[in-house]
Formats: structure tokens, sequence, C-alpha cells
């Protein structure tokens, strides 16, 4: 698979072409590998392309190279992901951040007139804990509550907020979030819930369906449990001038209005991703 291959250059073109028929991006996951069995970053193996590989780099890079063509994410491989700002740490037990949640964040971060204000977040489901820590970067002041069912998520979430500075301002908890109670309210309720309908989890392209969790994804029949779930309970943990923001999964908006308005939210704003697709909703309380 990789004879003849000495420098990082020539394992990038290689590889390249090997992945040409499984990703829209097969330089660039490419350099990415190449770049982690060299431990550099991928602009040093851009500029400088003669880097030798030795026998055991390569042999390292053979074994990533057989798992990113089984449709392994690049990012379940080396264990990272980029989010926001932040390198978040991704396990199969995570699911990996997506560019789309970015929406969230930029829509929250829009509608708080005072960055600096204590302000408290809960995050619903917080996997790897990215909206939760993106947000406590960017509002100095803030602390907030990450949540997720899955131990070996909470783990991983608990790391990144150790790992990127944050441990002091959060709390990560295990527990449904329907068995969630809290004597403080919160200001801000974020989440973005499973939210696939069953029958369509299988049809998803194979990084998802086999890499990413399937407590990460599986909204039930409809894709709406979730959203049903959270409205039972949220105005009991959110401050009355307080305001949720939830990811949603395509053609979802009128639903998921429908599940909060009849909760007794009211529907602030609706928040297109970079696609031009609703991705996040903004209720009020
Ligand atoms: C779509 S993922 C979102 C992860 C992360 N917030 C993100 O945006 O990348 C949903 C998360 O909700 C968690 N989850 C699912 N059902 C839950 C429940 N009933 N209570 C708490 N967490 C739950 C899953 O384990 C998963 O980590």
């Amino acid at each position: 698979m990789l004879e003849e291959v000495n420098t990082a250059g020539e394992a990038v073109n290689k590889l390249a072409e090997l992945f040409e028929d499984i990703t829209s991006t097969p330089r660039l996951d490419a350099r990415i590998l190449v770049a982690f069995v060299l431990n550099e970053t991928t602009m040093k193996v851009f500029s400088y392309p003669e880097i030798p590989l030795d026998d055991v780099k390569l042999k390292n890079l053979k074994s990533f190279v057989k798992r990113r063509l089984n449709h392994e994410p690049v990012s379940k491989i080396i264990g990272k992901k980029g989010f926001w700002t932040l390198d978040f740490e991704v396990t199969s037990d995570t699911l990996d951040p997506r560019p789309d949640s970015e929406t969230l964040i930029e829509a929250v971060l829009d509608k708080i007139t005072d960055k600096s204000a204590n302000l408290r977040l809960l995050d619903l489901g917080t996997g790897t804990g990215c909206l939760l820590l993106s947000l406590l970067s960017e509002l100095p002041n803030a602390k907030g509550v990450g949540i997720d069912i899955s131990l070996k998520t909470v783990e991983v979430a608990r790391k990144n907020a150790v790992n990127l500075g944050f441990s002091n301002r959060c709390e990560i908890k295990q527990c449904d979030w329907k068995d969630f109670n809290t004597d403080k309210p919160f200001d801000i309720l974020i989440s973005n819930p499973p939210y696939i309908p069953k029958t369509d989890i299988l049809n998803l392209e194979r990084e998802v369906s086999e890499f990413d969790p399937m407590l990460a994804l599986d909204g039930g029949n409809d894709g709406l449990d979730a959203y049903r779930s959270i409205a039972s309970f949220a105005r009991d943990v959110v401050f009355a001038k307080g305001f949720l923001a939830l990811e949603i999964g395509i053609g979802q908006t009128l639903d998921v209005t429908k599940i909060f308005t009849a909760a007794g939210f009211t529907t602030y704003k609706v928040q297109k991703d970079i696609a031009n697709i609703d991705r996040c909703i903004l209720f009020d309380l």
C-alpha cells in the first residue's frame, strides 16, 4: 500500500489517491494522518514534504490508513476534533463535534447583550462538552453544567474541561436529563439532542452510522423524542427571563416549534447554518 514511499509528501500524494473514493477531502485527510504519525502540524507537512518517514512511522501510518479506508473518521483515528476555536478530545463514545453546531454558538452569543454577565448555562447531552466549553470560552464570567446519560462520554467531557482550562467554571454530570433537578435555575439551556429518526440511521454515511454512538443519533421513530422529553421539564430549570437554544435536524423546524410552543415557550429566532438550512431554534420563556 505504501511501497516506495519515503517522505511525508510522497505519503500524502499516495494516500490522497487511496482516499479519493471515500471522502470529499482526500488530501486533507491524508495530510492530517501523515502529520499525526510524525507528531507534526499539517502546516509543517505541507511546507516540508521532504520530511522522512522511517519504517516504524510507515507501519503506524498503514494501520491508520486501513482504518480510514474502513470509513472511520480521521477525528476518531487521531482522537481529536476542532470546534469553534478549540480542540476537543473525541472517542468512540462521543459524537464528533460538527461545524453545523457552531450555528448554535453564534446564535446564543448574538442574543446575549452583556457577555461579561454571571450567566449560568445548562447543556443537555453534552457529549465532548463542545457547546458548553466553547460558550464558556466566549463568556468570561459564565458557569455551566453539562449533562450526559453516558458515563464514558461524561469522562471525555470532563477531560476536555480540564485540558481546556474550564474545569473551575463547569460541572459535568452523568444522568438522564429527565432526572435532573436543580434548585438554582439557569439563564440559558442549550442542547444538540439526538434527532435522527431511527429508520434513517442506517442510511447515513458509514462514518456516522458506524462510528458515532447510537445514543447520540437515535431520536426515536420520528426523530423528536428528545425534544418532547426536554420540553416536558425545561420550564422548571430555566429562569423566567432565560432562553433555550436547540439544534434541530433538517425539516424539523415546524415540529420542534410546535412541541415548545405547546410547552409555553415562544420562538425568538430560527438560525440557518452555512448551507442555508434551519439548524437552531431559540425559544424565550
Ligand atoms: C447529538 S449528541 C450531542 C453531543 C454534543 N452536545 C455535540 O453537540 O457535539 C447527543 C448527546 O446526548 C446524550 N443523550 C442522549 N439521551 C440523553 C438523555 N436522556 N439524557 C442525557 N443525555 C442524553 C448522548 O449520549 C449524546 O452525547
